[in-house]
């Protein structure tokens, strides 16, 4: 027989599986909704230019790429963000700002698959365009809050680790560091965190970054209060009033718990220009949860204007295993109301009229399709949650009624098809 099993680092989601999926999903999408952002979506399928930004980023070696019939270089998308700004610039002076959008798409990365780490995942996405200031990641902290929170989730589980980029900005703007350096810099630097200096020193001389350099990034990179900043930054950066401002509105929001200052999170996509933030669980140790942060400068690569954004991206896969670890799943089966049931045969089209009326009234009603004995019949319902049972048996059926079982209480009754 042929391999059936779906490709490395890729998933099949059965029944049982699809329960747990739709289940995450309508908590992604709950949290979003809470907080008026709008649903939106595109297509898998994009230009491979769109992810090509030159800074070193690990996404753009792991593009599922090829050309199509047309010639044209395309690629499934490996994130969301750059459809995102294509959609936004698509409808130029037509969008009402603030525009805060959400999507769940599928993305495709070739990975190396680790736990935590797939070859496609599902990403929720959410995003504001058009506020400059840090009101927008308030919001989409407190979005990120309410749905761990929706999860049964609390601040001694996990926490959201915040900074900006403009703090390794002033770094570098004060060891002479040119602008156009900036972004594949911050790339360096977010491998530097997570692989040991010596793998990168080549793209780092290549970059101009001299041990010197390099030190003070690190020093910089270690500090763990924004008052241990203060006092370690020679000049007064609007960077601290800044991250300063988010805090505050972090604690009006009442959400101070789930957040803390780290110097260490810089990100490794080239577009963030300012705050930036990861969540991490507490004790399990399992790779970010999600991570995201401020682009105010992404739509002027494409050749538009650009318009000030923020928003981050949440995987469906650690967040499992977290839940997972803390067996704070909870427990999904199938859940039918009736299932409705012909004694033989000739009864399947009273049957078949019952089904639909219930259906009309909008409950979940599964029928039997074949001549099934009464011991399979009750089986199949208690297997698929059914809450009644609902027999068309020919001497009720003379009588204008129905048996029906209720399989929570266990009580039997013949009911008229209008009373059901
Ligand atoms: P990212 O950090 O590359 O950011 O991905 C965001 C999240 O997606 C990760 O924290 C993780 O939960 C999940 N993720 C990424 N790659 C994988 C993978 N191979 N397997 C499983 N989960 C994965 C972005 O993609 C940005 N575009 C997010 C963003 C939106 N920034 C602003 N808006």
């Amino acid at each position: 027989m042929m391999n059936l099993a779906p490709l490395r680092g890729t998933r099949d989601f059965f029944p049982d599986d699809m329960r747990l999926r739709n289940w995450l999903f309508g908590h992604f999408r709950d949290a979003a909704r809470k907080f008026a952002f709008e649903e939106y979506d595109a297509p898998i399928l994009e230009l491979e230019e769109l992810y090509i930004r030159k800074a070193g980023e690990e996404i753009t070696g792991q593009l599922y790429n090829f050309e199509d019939k047309g010639g044209r270089r395309v690629t499934l998308r490996p994130e969301m963000t750059p459809s995102l700004a294509r959609l936004i610039l698509q409808k130029g002076g037509a969008l009402t700002l603030p525009a805060k959008w959400f999507s769940i798409p599928q993305c495709w990365r070739y990975e190396r698959t680790t736990r935590g780490r797939r070859r496609e995942h599902y990403q929720w996405n959410v995003d504001i365009f058009g506020v400059p200031g840090v009101t927008a990641e308030a919001e989409l902290l407190a979005v990120l809050v309410t749905f761990f929170r929706q999860l049964g989730l609390g601040p001694q589980d996990l926490e959201i680790r915040i900074s900006n980029r403009k703090l390794l900005q002033s770094v570098l703007d004060s060891l002479g560091v040119p602008d156009e350096k900036f972004a594949p810099v911050c790339v360096l630097v977010d491998k530097l965190e997570k692989l040991p200096r010596e793998a990168i020193e080549q793209d780092m001389q290549a970059l101009g970054l001299t041990d010197t350099i390099v030190d003070r990034i690190i020093e910089t990179l270690s500090l763990k209060s924004l008052d241990e900043l203060d006092n370690v930054l020679s000049e007064k950066y609007e960077v601290i009033d800044e991250l300063r401002g988010l805090f505050r509105l972090g604690e009006q929001y009442g959400i101070a718990d789930w957040l803390s200052f780290d110097a260490s999170i810089v990100r490794g996509l080239a577009y963030y220009t300012g705050t930036v933030f990861e969540a991490f669980d507490r004790g399990v140790n399992l790779r970010a949860i999600c991570g995201g942060g401020r682009y105010d400068r992404l739509l002027s690569t494409f050749g538009g204007n650009d318009i000030p954004a923020c928003g981050f991206g949440f995987g469906d896969v650690v967040i499992v295993e977290l839940l997972k670890e803390k067996n704070r799943l909870p427990e999904f089966t199938p859940e039918i109301d009736d299932l409705v049931c012909p004694f033989s045969e000739d009864l399947r089209g009273p049957a078949m009229q019952i089904a639909s009326r219930l259906r009309e009234q909008g409950r979940v009603v599964d029928l039997v399709l074949e001549d099934k004995k009464i011991k399979w019949i009750f089986k199949h319902a208690d297997r698929n949650g059914a809450s009644r049972v609902i027999l068309i048996a020919p001497d009720e059926w003379s009588r204008g009624e129905v048996r029906v079982k209720n399989l929570k209480t266990g009580e039997e009754s013949n009911l008229s098809p209008d009373a059901l």
